[in-house]
């Protein structure tokens, strides 16, 4: 005779009717309630992925990018510049389309006394600063009198190393990294730095990278 304590538990039916939920129809597996809360929820959870995705994209992105510039340009031999005032020199960062992707560099060798410790001078024989205004972009000049570069649109000011001095500019200058190759000063893509002069992926002008902000305005790699 089966032992009675080994029978299995009746298994219950996939059917609303058959067990007895309240509104069931024939037929029905799931209920509408059921099926409404469901509804509701992957519907919320897609809206959410909506917006968490992309801000979570524009928050890591930057740990994968890879640091180590593509293209160096030559813009001169090592002779030609100095660590105390900045010499102008155009480069092209968008070789492939001519003329309208050159701009105006200022260079200058790296002067520990002048630059201290700063991120964006780790690993730089050179300092070179975009002439690329970070208020809207318009292009700012290097005013060797006052040691500042200048911007002509809304009176943005910077110092020497390129730090906001005064007007609405939101970051300092960006810079572009350099190496030296058999006596010659080659200089690589550009980066962006913060109000510490620490170093990020390039954004646009108008773009804080201070704090949190770093996390909101993502990496553009324009011109
Ligand atoms: S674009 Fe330079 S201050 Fe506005």
């Amino acid at each position: 005779m089966p032992d009675s304590s080994s029978k299995k538990p009746a298994r219950k039916s996939p059917y609303t009717a058959d067990r007895g939920i309240p509104g069931a129809f024939e037929g029905e597996t799931v209920t509408r309630r059921n099926f409404m809360t469901g509804g509701a929820l992957a519907a919320g959870g897609i809206a959410t992925a909506a917006f968490a995705l992309p801000a979570l994209g524009f928050a890591l992105g930057p740990l994968f990018e890879d640091s180590q510039p593509e293209r160096w340009q030559d813009v001169g031999s090592e002779s030609e510049f100095n660590d105390e005032t900045y010499v102008s020199s155009v480069i092209n960062l968008v070789p492939e389309i001519g003329e309208p992707g050159k701009t105006t560099v200022y260079i200058r060798r790296v002067n520990p006394d002048l630059d201290g410790d700063t991120q964006a001078i780790k690993d730089q024989p050179y300092v070179v600063i975009s002439t690329r205004c970070m208020h809207l972009g318009c292009p700012v000049r290097y005013i060797q009198a006052s040691a500042r570069f200048v911007c002509p649109c809304h009176g943005g000011v910077y110092d020497f190393e390129g730090k906001v001095e005064g007007g609405p500019p939101v970051r300092p200058l960006d810079r572009f990294y350099t190496r030296t190759r058999a006596g010659r000063v080659e200089v690589g893509d550009r980066f962006s730095v913060n109000s510490e002069l620490e170093r990020f992926s390039p954004r646009d002008p108008s773009n804080w990278v201070d704090g949190l902000w770093q996390y909101i305005y993502p990496s553009r790699p324009t011109i």
